[in-house]
């Protein structure tokens, strides 16, 4: 599988154009990055561009979705069925529903916490994770929407994504990080967020990251 990725958007936003190189056939990871870029790209490469998958339905993550309907009006959508989030073209996916890109699978993995209807979609071939906001570079991601929740997150971040293979690499939904992605093994290594000993001290860490953020 290739993954290409493109910065832009809200905040730093990452979109990720993935396909099999088998086939051509390509999907996106987050429609949050302005098209024209990526349109360019999917013509470059002679792509035949067939899905969408969101990782979670907060608002900068969707951005752009009008824009690619516009053109591809047939798209298929792939969301957590538990979101809110409404289309004609949305197709539900549940936690470990596995969908084909050409050759290549993604397993849609339910990681809710920074919010209700988070996804992770992984690539379990290539090692590769596309976390949205669950796990950044350096952190996971925050717990401050009203659907958010700490405890789904620790249960998230340490029952299921820190037990994938440690040398699976994470593509983030945003480029918070000093780098763009990352291994689980180094994340762990350079972050306290991924070293807690249980529910209290992972809360003590997130909740000393949101008074030291407030302070700059
Ligand atoms: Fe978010």
């Amino acid at each position: 599988m290739i993954v290409k990725s493109f910065e832009g958007g809200y905040d730093k936003n990452f979109s990720y154009l993935i396909w099999c190189n088998k086939t051509n056939i390509a999907s996106l990871i987050d429609p949050s990055v302005d098209i024209a870029a990526i349109i360019d790209a999917i013509k470059k490469y002679k792509l035949e561009f067939k899905s969408i998958f969101i990782t979670h339905s907060h608002h900068d993550h969707l951005s752009y979705l009008k824009d690619f309907i516009d053109i591809y009006p047939k798209i298929n959508i792939y969301i957590n069925y538990k979101t809110e989030f409404q289309h004609s073209l949305v197709s539900y996916v549940k936690n470990n529903q596995k969908i084909t890109i050409g050759n290549e699978q993604i397993t849609c993995i339910s990681t809710p916490g920074h919010f209700y209807d988070s996804m992770c979609f992984w690539n379990e071939k290539h090692n590769i994770l596309f976390t949205g906001d669950t796990v950044f570079v350096g952190r996971t991601g925050r717990v401050v929407s009203h659907k958010s929740n700490i405890e789904d997150l620790y249960h998230s971040v340490y029952d299921i994504i820190l037990k994938l293979p440690l040398e699976t690499i994470i593509y983030p939904g945003h480029n918070y990080g000093n780098k763009d992605k990352i291994s689980i093994k180094e994340n762990k290594q350079i972050s306290n967020f991924f070293n807690a000993q249980n529910f209290k001290d992972f809360e003590k860490t997130m909740k000393n990251f949101e008074k030291n953020r407030k302070k700059s």
